[in-house]
């Protein structure tokens, strides 16, 4: 048979061969050591001198022909293999894919952030503070000494053996930072984690969320204070709400006040109110001028008030949350509601 002739009859028996292993065969006939192309070489010797040189390129010619219908023949059979394999698995490439899974804001993260574009629009600056902080930024610059009973009521997570560092119980230290770097007058918020060594309840958690605001300026008296906690809260819930003020104290503000909120879950006592039908929501008053001057500020010359906005309290009342301790326990059946 000519070459002509025996590439067709081998690209005939390719295209119809119906396994790898019958493939295999016809690659033996062909291309193997016993084959028809190794016969052609075979015959070269017994040829005329002038003919040799045309067969041998005819003979390899074809050979090259044969192994790439081979291995195009093997490539169908390896997809088709896979074509199969999607077919059982009952998978469908023309199927539009499902939709991702997307997560959302935490309920604190949109409280924070409603919040930083309130108090920008009224040209205050948002801060940033260590959650691990020193004792004398978190404790004794803010006039809480070593043996003051304040310390009692915000024991903290001590980080190291000296006592130096600690998680800071409040946000109230970057007031101090805040006047360490900057000159007077100025009004800035620091929200931010907060941590404090004590037993969990319904209203309490060891990890929680605060705002802290500081405005420090001339002849700043309650009546700005008192004025800029009105419009927190009329920003925060659209209306303003049930609200009273009462002596509070914190050694770093004088006159120091606590700012209540009716509690929007019952109307004779809950777990969340501790029974008492208020909510307490924002701590704040002037600042204590030991405090003033601890951040370098002089007292004779600036005034100015603070507040420490409760934001995991917040969170509780704006979507009427029992328990605090599902604003950090990860389950997907509360975030998702948000
Ligand atoms: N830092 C205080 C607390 O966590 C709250 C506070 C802040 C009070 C600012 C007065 C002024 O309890």
């Amino acid at each position: 048979m000519n070459p002509e002739d025996t590439l067709q009859q081998a690209q005939e028996r390719i295209g119809a061969c119906a396994d790898p292993a019958a493939l295999k065969e016809i690659e033996r006939e062909y291309v193997g050591k016993k084959g028809i192309v190794a016969a052609m070489l075979a015959e070269i010797p017994k040829l005329a001198a002038d003919q040799r040189k045309a067969h041998g390129q005819k003979a390899n010619a074809l050979k090259r022909s044969i192994l790439e219908l081979l291995a195009l023949r093997q490539q169908t059979f390896e997809s088709g293999k896979l074509d199969t394999a999607r077919r059982a698995e009952g998978f469908d490439p023309t199927l539009p894919p499902p939709p991702a899974n997307r997560g959302s804001l935490h309920p604190i993260t949109q409280v924070t952030r409603e919040l930083e574009d309130l108090f920008i629009s009224m040209g205050y600056e948002v801060l940033d503070g260590p959650e691990v902080e020193l004792d004398h930024y978190n404790f004794e610059a803010l006039n809480i000494t070593k043996d003051h009973p304040a310390r009692d009521s915000q024991d903290t997570f001590y980080c190291d053996k000296e006592g130096r560092l600690v998680l800071r119980t409040h946000t109230s230290p970057v007031q101090i930072r805040a006047m360490e770097n900057r000159e007077p007058p100025f009004r800035v918020i620091a929200p931010g984690r907060v941590f404090r060594n004590e037993t969990t309840d319904a209203s309490h958690d060891h990890t929680f969320y605060q705002m802290e605001g500081l405005v420090v300026g001339r002849d700043i008296s309650v009546a700005h204070l008192i004025g800029a906690m009105k419009t927190l809260l009329r920003g925060i819930f659209g209306r303003d709400l049930d609200v009273r003020l009462r002596p509070g104290h914190f050694p770093f503000v004088e006159p120091g006040f606590e700012l209540d909120a009716r509690c929007p879950f019952c109307k004779s006592g809950c777990s969340v109110c501790k029974r008492t039908t208020w909510i307490e929501l924002l701590p704040c008053g002037l600042i204590h001028p030991n405090v003033l001057r601890a951040g370098g500020v002089d007292p004779e010359k600036w005034s100015g008030f603070a507040f420490g906005l409760g934001l995991s309290r917040l969170v509780m009342l704006r979507h009427a949350i029992d328990d605090v301790r599902h604003l950090l326990d990860g389950d997907l059946r509360f975030l998702e509601q948000f």
